[in-house]
């Protein structure tokens, strides 16, 4: 493979003429790899499939297809982003897949969160791979390895198995761009690729998506009540200048009620838990401190425009002993 390896004095990118330099680079090793064949790619629209989708489109055009999954479990506009990006701006050959429906009925009354991470994980397989059935003549797989993957893979601190999963019969090539890349240099060659900055720059997203902020059973109304109040806490982040300077912030809401009182009459809802954290290696974590102002300011809007929340609470425990996501 091209680039397997980061050169031990490669000069971090951290400027656009390097991104340039290694895009140009990096886009004849793609079309002497692939020729003129298909490749496909899982494109999730977090920061490393978009900048491997961007930087694909450029080498080959519409001979790679790029599936995206909508799993039910994304933030508000994430799907529609991607498509708006990739099949409306960059003219991507992308196969849209709602599955919502498939992975709620199956995680419907699951409460162990180790069972509903495997069940979303299994089932995500399951529909990328009768995808790729479908399709004719591919020969390549493309993944947003990137180059701490490896050196956590090779230090047994955890599997790299982003190829991994893909049923035994399934056999492609890997095609792997950003492969030697750290993330910030990643984000500068996304930049230049002309990926619009809050893709390039979004907070880490877990794969279970709102599956893990939604404990418990997930049901359809307490997930869009985490998914309305994850997107005003981001609105206000943005509208804060709190957006890229705070690692990670998002909200939880748990499954039990407590009463209240709306317009004179007693409600029995949810609360939503808010959770705003700063970290440089996610092994420690410690609390992002919010305004009074800005608290009191996400409060009201939260209980009054989400559906089913009554309370607003602050998680102000760091890691440890807290983890930074709840299942
Ligand atoms: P924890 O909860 O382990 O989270 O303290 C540390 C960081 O990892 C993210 N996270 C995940 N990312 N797949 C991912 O890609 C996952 O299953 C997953 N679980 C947690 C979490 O959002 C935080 O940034």
């Amino acid at each position: 493979m091209p680039n397997d390896r980061r050169p031990e004095n490669m000069v971090r990118i951290t400027t656009p003429e390097l991104a340039d330099a290694f895009i140009e680079e990096q886009l004849q090793a793609l079309r002497d790899q692939i020729g003129d064949k298909k490749v496909l790619l899982a494109l999730s629209g977090g920061v490393d499939s978009s900048v491997v989708a961007a930087m694909l489109i450029k080498a080959i055009g519409d001979r790679l297809v790029c599936v995206h999954v909508n799993h039910g479990l994304l933030r508000k506009g994430e799907p529609e982003q991607v498509i708006e990006v990739f099949r409306n701006q960059m003219k991507a050959n992308l196969i849209y897949v709602d599955a919502t429906d498939r992975f709620l009925d199956k995680l419907a009354g699951v409460t162990d969160p180790e069972t509903k991470r495997k069940i979303i994980g299994g089932e995500f397989i399951e529909v990328f791979a009768e995808e790729a059935r479908k399709l004719d003549g591919i020969e390549f797989l493309a993944q947003g390895t990137i180059w701490p993957d490896i050196l956590e893979s090779e230090a047994g601190i955890k599997a790299h198995h982003n190829a991994g999963g893909l049923p035994e019969d399934m056999k492609f090539e890997l095609v792997e761009p950003v492969r030697i890349l750290f993330k910030d240099e990643v984000r500068i060659v996304g930049e230049r690729l002309g990926l619009p900055a809050n893709m390039v720059y979004r907070q880490p997203f877990p794969g279970p998506g709102l599956g893990v902020r939604c404990p418990g059973a997930i049901t359809r109304d307490r997930l869009e009540a985490v998914r309305e109040s994850d997107a005003i806490l981001r609105e206000e982040f943005a509208k804060n200048g709190l957006e890229g300077k705070v690692w990670q912030y998002f909200t939880v809401v748990p499954d039990f009620k407590s009463t209240g009182i709306k317009n004179g009459k007693r409600t029995f809802d949810w609360p939503c838990i808010i959770r705003a954290i700063n970290t440089t290696d996610v092994m420690e974590v410690t609390v992002e401190h919010l305004s009074d102002e800005l608290i009191d300011h996400l409060v009201k809007r939260i209980t009054t425009e989400v559906p089913g929340i009554n309370r607003v609470l602050f998680d102000y425990t760091p890691k440890p002993p807290a983890t930074v996501e709840y299942e």
